[in-house]
């Protein structure tokens, strides 16, 4: 330690003077952000010889996705480590602006979605940080992560310099890119490159797209690498001038590399996205990738000097309503789970994948691999007995103010939830009927409705459904079509007709329906938590569909993690302590919804079931997942 003595009082205050303008010069200089001091760096990652360069050195990069949004975040840390475990030194995540921006101009960025405390925690652990902030993002989110309020536009047309869309983006970027600005690497921080858009390639819609997105990001201070990745549909008309261009893939497409490599001879290759395993949608089997396909082709890119991002590390889960949907060959909408069959899996396991992943990398590092943290307990819990009682006609009292309309209107363009439509969750469609006969959808339902006549259930409107028949009966009847959003379409040229709910006229023998009365049951946190008021009967001996259901779990000591299985019940949403954890469908491939332990009280828990059709009352809670028969990938 320096003692320093002054004696002159005189001199003394100089002295004092002197230190804190010197300290306001080097903190000016080294800047703070949340607490972290950024050190100043000249050169970021770069590209101009056939490898990467960071800090003065060769660089390659090992990366991983694991998504912020979809891992509950008193888990982030063990993912990261498990991740650092495995010999990854760089993470990769999307920025879902759905999630961040819910009503236009109203926005979030606290608790799970707390963006910077995420990057943050990368920086802690040692990972560097490549960012996707989109504003498309694709990666089965509903719309691809593009917030459902921008389809309010007739005109819309998203992905485009449509000034509906860019203005829209513009206001987005200005909220969440000072975010980031301060993590990236120039500034001291770990965010070493910046995605642009996400394999805008296969869309390709408007040449000008591309330029707008990367001046978008320059202009509010990203000066890190920027990148765009393609799949194999895309990698033709995909790239952009002064961005260095990425491959996406599961299997080795020797062309698709070769020509990667004819247009940038003098860059590195980077596969951003390598695929580990697939997602699924209702009513298929579980995809899987063998682990030795998959190890067999990493071993490759990693001989050939490639770089690589293992898309996903660690898959997640879309709780809520987050999940997307394909509409290749047909609409289909995704699970709830994200697992993603990834090398970690979706409550956090190590999987045959994981080992064969940490034994390889582990032969690319000068220095031995952390140990590999703990596994997290799994648990068995008593089934919760489901006692009490809503029918959907009991709750209506407590959902948004009815609308009134002559003709049908989608949920985007409800009046509720500040002028920003309805996202997500199912909308009530109600009229009078005086006859019965043809009900016909016209292909005008999105994507489900259970249709009822005096609240009696008369079928199911699907878009294989087209058709009912009402039954005939005397005087004036309510015709009641409960609609459901089951996901946006998240990939391909349909983004723009993502409209949800009733999108046209219902027809009763050939004659359009009019006069609605319409509800909004969005199912949001503060709606099940409302419902505490409502009138809850004991469970009836033939309770009424669909209905909400409440019971009780018991933890007793440290809550665990544990899956939920619903045997006998057929579709519907489970919330635990008033937190959505997504949908369930017996019809799989998954027969469990994953219950992070921190989702739970020690002691008591509430547990609502909302139930379309059928239930069996009793919730279990597993010690194991069950996603379903397998299938390999083709
Ligand atoms: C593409 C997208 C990702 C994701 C994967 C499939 O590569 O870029 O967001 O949708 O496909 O999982």
């Amino acid at each position: 330690m320096v003692v320093l003595t002054v004696r002159s009082a005189h001199k003394r205050r100089y002295f004092v003077l002197f230190l804190t303008i010197a300290g306001f010069i080097i903190f000016r200089h080294m800047g703070t952000q949340r607490g972290r001091v950024q050190v100043v760096r000249r050169v970021g990652l770069s590209v101009n010889s056939s490898q990467f360069n960071l800090e003065g050195e060769p660089f390659r990069i090992l990366g991983g996705s694991v998504h912020y949004f979809r891992v509950p975040r008193a888990y982030w840390k063990d993912r990261l480590m498990k991740m650092k475990a495995c010999g990854i030194n760089t993470l990769t995540t999307y920025v879902p602006w759905s999630l961040h921006e819910p009503e236009r101009g109203s926005f979030q960025f606290r608790g799970q979605l707390d963006l910077e405390a995420f990057l943050q925690l990368a920086e802690e652990l040692g990972l560097w940080v490549i960012l996707r902030p989109g504003p498309y993002v694709c990666s089965e989110l509903d719309l691809g992560g593009l917030p459902s309020w921008l389809l309010r536009d007739e005109q819309m047309k998203v992905r485009t310099t449509y000034p509906g869309f860019t203005e829209a983006v513009n206001v987005f970027f200005n909220k969440l890119i000072p975010k980031v600005v301060p993590f990236q690497f120039k500034k001291g921080g770990p965010i070493i490159a910046v995605q642009v858009e996400n394999e805008y390639g296969s869309f390709a819609e408007d040449a000008n797209y591309m330029p707008f997105i990367k001046e978008a990001l320059e202009s509010r201070g990203i000066s890190e690498l920027l990148l765009t990745c393609d799949n194999h549909d895309g990698l033709m008309n995909g790239g952009l001038s002064g961005v260095l261009r990425t491959i996406n893939f599961q299997k080795l497409n020797h062309n698709d590399i070769k020509q990667l490599e004819a247009v940038q001879p003098k860059s590195p290759t980077l596969v951003m996205e390598y695929w580990t395993g697939w997602f699924d949608g209702w009513g298929d089997l579980h995809h899987v990738f063998p682990a030795e396909d998959m190890i067999a082709v990493v071993r490759e890119i990693l001989r050939r000097g490639m770089s690589i991002n293992l898309y996903m590390f660690h898959g997640g889960t879309n709780f809520g309503f987050m999940n997307g949907a394909a509409d290749n060959p047909s609409y289909k909408p995704l699970i709830t789970s994200y697992d993603y069959d990834a090398p970690l899996s979706e409550a956090g396991d190590y999987t045959p994948k994981y080992h064969l992943l940490r034994d390889l990398f582990s032969h690319y590092q000068s220095v031995k691999l952390p140990d590999m943290p703990v596994l997290h307990a799994k648990d068995r819990y008593e089934a919760a007995i489901m006692f009490q009682h809503l029918s959907l006609w009991d709750v209506l009292p407590f959902t948004h103010t009815p609308f009134k309309t002559q003709t049908p209107v989608n949920m985007e363009n409800l009046p509720v939830n500040n002028g920003n439509g309805q996202s997500y969750g199912y909308t009530l469609y109600e009229t009078t009927i005086t006859s019965g006969g043809s009900l016909r959808s016209g292909n005008n339902v999105r994507d489900r409705a259970l249709v009822f006549v005096d609240r009696s259930f008369i079928g199911v409107f699907e878009f294989k459904t087209l058709e009912l028949a009402v039954p005939d009966g005397k005087g004036e009847r309510t015709l009641s079509l409960l609609v459901e959003n089951c996901g946006r379409v998240n990939y391909g040229k349909a983004l723009d007709s993502q409209r949800k709910g009733l999108v046209g006229d219902i027809l009763l023998n050939n004659s359009p329906l009019r006069n609605f009365v319409i509800r909004s049951l969005d199912l949001t946190p503060s709606f099940i938590e409302s419902l505490y008021r409502a009138p809850w009967k004991s469970l009836p001996h033939k309770p009424s569909f669909p209905g909400f259901f409440l019971g009780r779990m018991f933890v007793n000591g440290y809550p665990s993690d544990t899956f939920i299985k619903l045997p006998g019940w057929s579709k519907g949403v489970v919330f635990i302590n008033g937190q959505n954890l997504g949908r369930y469908w017996h019809i799989g491939p998954q027969q469990t919804l994953y219950l992070p332990g921190p989702f739970l009280n020690s002691g008591i828990n509430e547990v609502i079931v909302f139930e379309e059709t059928e239930a069996d009352y009793k919730v279990h809670f597993e010690d194991t997942p069950d996603l379903g028969m397998t299938v390999d990938v083709q």
